[in-house]
């Protein structure tokens, strides 16, 4: 029997309103149930809104990557300074150990290659296999005006009944078909889309008026990286998506094809969680490139 021997009973209080769920630090989630709420806040910190997801999920269409070559290599430096990392279920299981301490987001399309028409994707990852692996969130390609529209938008669909039931978020990522122009008017029609059939954050590139993109999306967006630039244009791309309203970047060969890999991530991470300008943002990316 249990030991009720001493019980004190609990004083009177008077109704404060503490301990309400009403505040949560994201856009168009306030209304989620609890375990999707926690996973997002490990993905994107409650105390800045912000976050810095690695993406290293490259090889699901394009096998070993510049940079990307051994997994552990490149991973084992960054994690430290990643708040999330974007991989597949292959690297997560054979390249990460298991105390790390970053959020994951899971790519769960995949189903073409380089080789072939890049569009023709679709959910390829149980969400059985998602709760097994503990990760935050499951990342998804739409490709909204791409010969596959209709299958991807539909197994997207899916996937966001499945994460609904298990709790787990979805991210959608507006891939970007050959023909397709990567303006404000496409990513906005996409991040949308996107947002309407349930995506509870969006991943898009930077475009000329993102503030449009991040404006008409009902829910988080975070900023795409992209092909490899120069440092300075990167971290000044970065700093103006956050200033338009992206909770963060999803950075990938900007970082990891960098020359300085660590001091690049460091840098993103001033520019994302601290406001950082891109001027003082490069010196940290130099600082570190010298000190080597
Ligand atoms: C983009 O749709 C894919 O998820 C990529 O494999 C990756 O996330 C791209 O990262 P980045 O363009 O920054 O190298």
């Amino acid at each position: 029997m249990a030991d009720v021997e001493g019980l004190v009973q609990a004083g009177d209080v008077k109704a404060t309103g503490a301990g309400s769920s009403a505040g949560f630090h994201l856009k168009g989630c306030a209304h989620l149930d609890w375990g999707m709420k926690n996973r997002l806040s490990r993905i994107i910190k409650p105390d800045t809104g912000r976050t810095v997801m690695l993406a290293v999920d490259h090889g699901y269409f394009q096998g070993p990557t510049s940079g990307l070559e051994i997994m552990e290599q490149t991973l084992e430096p960054l994690a430290p300074y990643a708040d999330c990392l974007m991989l597949t279920r292959g690297i997560l299981r054979t390249s990460v150990p298991a105390g790390c301490q970053c959020a994951i987001v899971l790519r769960a399309s995949g189903g073409q290659s380089v080789l072939s028409e890049l569009s023709n994707e679709t959910w390829n990852v149980a969400v059985e296999d998602c709760i097994r692996l503990n990760v935050s969130g499951m990342a998804f390609s739409i490709y909204v005006g791409a010969p596959h529209e209709h299958q991807t938008l539909v197994a997207f669909s899916d996937l966001v009944d499945a994460g609904q039931q298990a709790g787990i978020p979805v991210l959608a990522v507006t891939a970007v078909g050959r023909d397709m122009a990567r303006d404000a008017r496409y990513l906005s029609l996409s991040s949308r889309i996107a947002a309407e059939m349930g995506a509870n954050f969006v991943k898009t590139y930077y475009c000329e008026n993102f503030e449009r993109v991040t404006g008409t999306c009902p829910v988080p967006v975070v900023m795409a990286g992209g092909k490899k630039l120069p440092e300075m244009e990167a971290l000044t791309m970065a700093y103006n998506a956050i200033q338009e309203g992206a909770v963060g970047v999803d950075m990938g060969r900007n970082i990891f094809q960098s020359d300085c890999p660590v001091g690049m991530i460091k840098a993103v991470r001033a520019v994302v969680h601290y406001n950082e300008k891109p001027e003082e943002a490069l010196k940290i990316y130099e600082d570190e490139k010298n000190a080597r």
